[in-house]
């Protein structure tokens, strides 16, 4: 396999640059390929025939710039699509498994909460890896789907539409007293503030981008894959829809301005 070749990172819309700005900050010489799938998005309210229909799709799509490691930087499909990725990739990073180690070293009471889209709370992925490393921890889950469309729609962290939102959502794992809260969709890390002010402060936040950065570099090393160029990686993105809104957006994902002139529009099947 060509160390020079892409790690391609997929999402179903924007969520996933929180991802991929962790992968940029730690692996700066890699050559990087973000795929989001902005014509279909939200996954998490799909039916899991559907998703990994879209699943497949997105691999066949990423397929064409022969990438040496997979990120899926989506919760939904990580969760939901896991057979397929399974069946398709070589080897892959998912955002489940980096997410829950964090969170089951992080607990003191054993009490971990998981929030997440409807699609990934059904598939009982996050809880069945928890309880795999820590049979005795209590897992209570929550389905928060509204916030994908917000962070979608630009409502941001201190918008008080999210506020209302989050203070709706999180009242019952805030009475279950977790002391440990996975964000389990690439979009929440961008409303971490407002979960954080509802969980209260004693409440520590797992989001999947730096924990699933730092589980590609190891799983890159291990297979001997790193990049030894000293030059900076570069950088493709596709979307499936909507460049414009992708690039505005994107710029707040990833804290840097996205250039038009970066964003391509994806032929998809
Ligand atoms: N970013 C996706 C995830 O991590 C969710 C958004 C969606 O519903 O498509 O689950």
């Amino acid at each position: 396999m060509n160390k020079n070749a892409p790690i391609a990172i997929f999402d179903s819309g924007m969520g996933g640059l929180s991802v991929f700005r962790e992968i940029e900050k730690l692996m700066p010489h890699e050559n990087l390929i973000y795929f989001g799938d902005t014509a279909r998005v939200p996954y998490g309210t799909r039916s899991a025939e559907t998703i990994e229909k879209f699943v497949k799709s997105d691999l066949d799509f990423l397929a064409q710039f022969e990438p040496k490691h997979i990120v899926v930087a989506c919760g939904t499909a990580s969760s939901v699509g896991n057979k397929v990725l399974k069946k398709e990739c070589e080897h892959f990073t998912s955002v489940i498994t980096p997410s829950a180690i964090a969170a089951t070293k992080a607990t003191k009471n054993g009490k971990i909460g998981v929030i997440s889209t409807v699609a990934t709370l059904k598939s009982g992925a996050f809880v069945r890896k928890i309880k795999k490393m820590m049979p005795q921890a209590q897992v209570y889950t929550q389905a928060t789907q509204l916030f994908v469309n917000l962070v979608e729609n630009g409502f941001d962290e201190n918008s008080e539409v999210a506020e209302v939102v989050a203070k709706a959502y999180l009242k019952d794992l805030k009475k279950a007293e977790v002391d440990t809260l996975i964000l389990g969709c690439t979009h929440f890390p961008l409303l971490s503030k407002v979960i954080g002010r509802q969980m209260g402060e004693g409440v520590t936040l797992i989001s999947s981008g730096y924990e699933t950065a730092l589980a590609t570099k190891m799983d890159l090393e291990a297979l001997g894959l790193l990049n030894e160029s000293d030059a900076p990686g570069t950088k493709r993105f596709f979307v499936s829809d909507d460049l414009h809104t992708f690039c505005e957006m994107g710029a707040i994902f990833l804290k840097h301005p996205l250039n038009k002139k970066e964003v391509e529009l994806a032929q998809i099947n």
